[in-house]
């Protein structure tokens, strides 16, 4: 079971070296990371390519950390049954593609999922907010997605704060995941606004030592919680 009251911190593996996916992922666990995030981009909805349920499988045998697979894709639909075959523990699709949005999470949850819906930056919250009692996961996309390493868009910390209100006043205990430009000098702020769940890509992998970054981020998260909302 995924804790849902307390911070995660999810390395992304899109900035791991790929030819030695297992020795990064064996760090960041060490480091204390609590998922490991999985980003499948189809070339379509966002400009690159990078991983499928392949990928997953091989990571799922790797690790026994929940595995949080971001579908950047057009049609998630038609690959839902093949992640969470692969080993998903949270299958998160963009509002963005979704017609049928709340039909889509309850078929991730039969698929015995947890069901995240991510926002793109320009997307607003409301929507959402008719599908706020089915989701255990908002990812709050603090980047345009399709790239690694990119800078963190700083309207994101409002966003945060208003997907948190947003559950509060459905009565929802559901993580709000930040995905895109988190470091050490921003990752208080995110946590601060209302995140439980961080991703972090280059600011992990990017370094010399993904195990000690992984630590690093994961220690200014949990102070920050314990200071509380601001
Ligand atoms: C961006 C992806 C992110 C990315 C985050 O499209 O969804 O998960 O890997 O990487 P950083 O932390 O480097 O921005
Ligand atoms: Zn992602």
């Amino acid at each position: 079971m995924i804790e849902t009251a307390a911070i995660s911190i999810a390395p992304s593996i899109l900035s791991a070296d790929f030819a030695a996916l297992g020795r990064d992922i064996a760090a960041v666990e060490r480091g204390g990371a609590d998922l490991i995030h999985i980003d499948v981009m189809d070339g379509h909805f966002v400009p690159n390519l990078t991983m499928g349920p392949a990928v997953v499988t091989a990571v799922r045998r790797a690790t026994h950390l929940p595995l949080d697979v971001h579908l950047m894709v057009s049609d998630p639909d038609r690959f839902l049954e093949a992640f969470a075959e692969a080993g998903a523990s949270i299958l998160t699709v963009h509002a963005e593609v979704l017609p049928h949005l709340n039909r889509t999470l309850q078929a991730i949850k039969r698929l015995g999922c947890l069901a995240g819906v991510a926002l793109n930056p320009s997307t607003p919250l409301t929507a959402i907010e008719e599908v706020i009692g089915e989701v255990d996961v908002v990812l709050v996309m603090s980047v345009n997605p399709g790239f690694g390493g990119q800078a963190f868009l700083p309207a994101s910390e409002s966003k945060i704060a208003r997907v948190w209100q947003l559950l509060l006043e459905a009565g929802r205990d559901a993580d709000i995941e930040v995905d895109g430009g988190i470091d050490q000098g921003n990752i208080g702020r995110v946590v601060a606004a209302g995140a439980t769940m961080i991703v972090a890509g280059a600011s992990i992998f990017g370094t010399k030592d993904p195990e000690s970054a992984a630590r690093t981020l994961k220690n200014l998260a949990v102070a920050a919680a314990a200071t509380g909302r601001q």
